[in-house]
């Protein structure tokens, strides 16, 4: 396959003479755990403890910059095709195509469906903060932008609304003495063995359709260990406790969310030592990739929570000096909903209504009542206000009744909740301060293509932001959308990122 080789710092317009063919990278946006045994922590640690630094490091010298052509559509714009890090001389408005390196093991670690690569936090940190910048993420997810802050010794604040991202986060900003860590792992798994009390702690809807009763006895008697274990290794062991549940539980591997699907395949019959087995792999895996983490130097007196946690209001007292975040995808993923088995499990929700509740609090909730989506919202952003008026009136997709209504008021509702939460963060950052954004380009909703990225932008640059740098990356294999059986929900083909500034 042919194409064009060239440094990055010969100029664009030298590129575009040189387009031909180009060559797509296999790489997917979002990250899948890797269910390879471990099988020494301990050799794990060592091994970590003399590999070199620089072999950790995103911010390698040898980047490389290459131009193809998008096969599919010869006449779109041709994609630049990036070798590891995103260069910060990169031309304003580039469609690119990443070759990724390996990441960092901490980054997959925690349940997270739309994980942001850390080459887009690394290169906005790089080309517009400096030492001394205080940074805010306000969408943490599985903390990608914070542990990028770290790196390169900035501070930072972060919150989400989502309990399970928040242990994620909290377990990736805190150091810990793994060696005593990994022996209370396996002084409450040899315990678990010769248990024979088994509670009965967690209720919520389905529980016997996703779970097998010996799996939920497993998960019972491993949960009340942690429970009893010291207060400060609680963190590591119930995010492994986390990853446990959802591989014990009798969702197929690899799906998003528990929903009862026709299609579901064969799963096998599992035991509570199989629960112990995989709680045990998963506290290897965390020390193992923390391990990596803390061979950086960072300083967990860096990181600070926002109290509210609520990205449409960030209380405290503090000020930044720049956003880096990935918003909630319109119309994508449901992150409580998806979550649901972790949030009981752990105990961050009693029953059903808190856990819905919080769903409600989300930013792109489906959780609406009727009375609400009867009526048409107006955001007052005319573009968008017509398109909202197509999928409230079914003009290109008839779906079934209340649908189009309910669509149109979850596209309503999201805008107006991504206002409050600019208008929040342009309260908390400082004059002239950034404002760096991914999100997905256009989502189609009742066959209504909505254009997301440029919607976002409209919003906040009336409440005082102004773009200041954009650019496209290509997705491969990116499907976000809530499985209901729907044909006028589309594959998202780029992620936009948008650098605004507040004046
Ligand atoms: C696209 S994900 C962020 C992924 C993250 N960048 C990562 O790499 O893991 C969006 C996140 O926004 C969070 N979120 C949704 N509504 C929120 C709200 N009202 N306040 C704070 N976070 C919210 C979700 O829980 C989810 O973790």
């Amino acid at each position: 396959m042919a194409y064009a080789t060239l440094r990055y710092q010969e100029s664009v317009e030298t590129f575009r003479r040189n387009v031909s063919t180009g060559v797509r990278s296999e790489t997917g946006f979002v990250y899948r755990f890797q269910f390879l045994y471990c099988t020494s922590s301990i050799c794990n640690l060592l091994y970590i403890k003399y590999m070199h630094i620089n072999q950790l490091s995103i911010f390698t010298d040898t980047s490389q910059i290459e131009i193809s052509s998008d096969i599919d559509h010869p006449k779109a714009k041709p994609y630049i095709e990036i070798k590891y890090n995103i260069p910060i001389d990169l031309p304003n408005g580039s469609y690119i195509s990443l070759h990724r390196n390996s990441p960092l093991k901490v980054y997959s670690l925690g349940f997270q469906p739309a994980k942001t690569i850390p080459e887009i936090p690394a290169w906005f940190l790089q080309k517009y903060t400096s030492q001394s910048s205080v940074i805010l993420e306000p969408f943490a997810g599985s903390g990608t932008s914070i542990i990028e802050a770290l790196k390169v010794g900035r501070k930072v604040f972060w919150s989400d609304n989502n309990p399970l991202s928040q242990l994620i986060c909290r377990v990736k900003t805190t150091r810990l003495p793994l060696i005593d860590i990994l022996a209370a792992s396996q002084k409450i798994v040899a315990e678990a063995h010769i248990e024979k009390t088994v509670t009965n702690s967690v209720n919520f809807s389905n529980k016997d359709f996703w779970f097998q009763q010996e799996v939920q006895a497993g998960l019972e008697i491993i949960k009340r260990k942690i429970f009893l274990s010291k207060l400060s290794y609680q963190t590591v062991l119930l995010l492994a406790f986390a990853s446990t549940v959802r591989k014990c539980s009798d969702m197929n591997d690899g799906l998003i969310l528990a929903a009862k699907r026709s299609n579901i395949k064969e799963v096998p019959q599992r035991n509570r030592q199989d629960v112990f087995k995989y709680f045990q792999f998963y506290v290897d895996k965390i020390i193992e990739a923390l391990s990596e983490w803390y061979q950086f130097d960072w300083d967990i007196d860096d990181v600070r929570e926002v109290p509210s946690q609520d990205a449409r209001n960030l209380d405290g007292n503090w000020l930044c000096d720049a956003v880096v975040t990935s918003p909630p995808y319109i119309n994508a993923i449901d992150y409580i909903w998806a979550s649901k088995f972790e949030l009981h499990w752990l105990d961050f929700v009693r029953n059903n209504q808190q856990r819905l509740d919080l769903s409600s609090q989300e930013i792109g909730t489906e959780r609406i009542p009727s009375s609400e989506y009867k009526q048409l919202g107006k955001t007052g952003n005319h573009t968008l206000d017509n398109l909202i008026i197509e999928i409230f009136n079914g003009d290109k997709y008839k779906a079934s009744k209340g649908q189009n209504h309910l669509r149109a008021r979850v596209v309503y509702k999201y805008f107006m909740d991504m206002q409050q939460h600019f208008y929040s963060c342009y309260h908390k950052l400082k004059t002239g301060g950034y404002y760096c954004f991914a999100v997905g380009d256009v989502s189609k909703i009742c066959g209504v293509e909505i254009p997301v990225a440029d919607s976002l932008n409209d919003i906040a640059t009336k409440l005082g932001f102004q773009e200041v740098f954009r650019f496209h990356l290509l997705l491969k294999n990116r499907k976000l959308n809530i499985p209901r059986n729907v044909n006028w929900a589309g594959t998202i083909k780029h992620d936009t990122i948008i650098v605004m500034q507040k004046s």
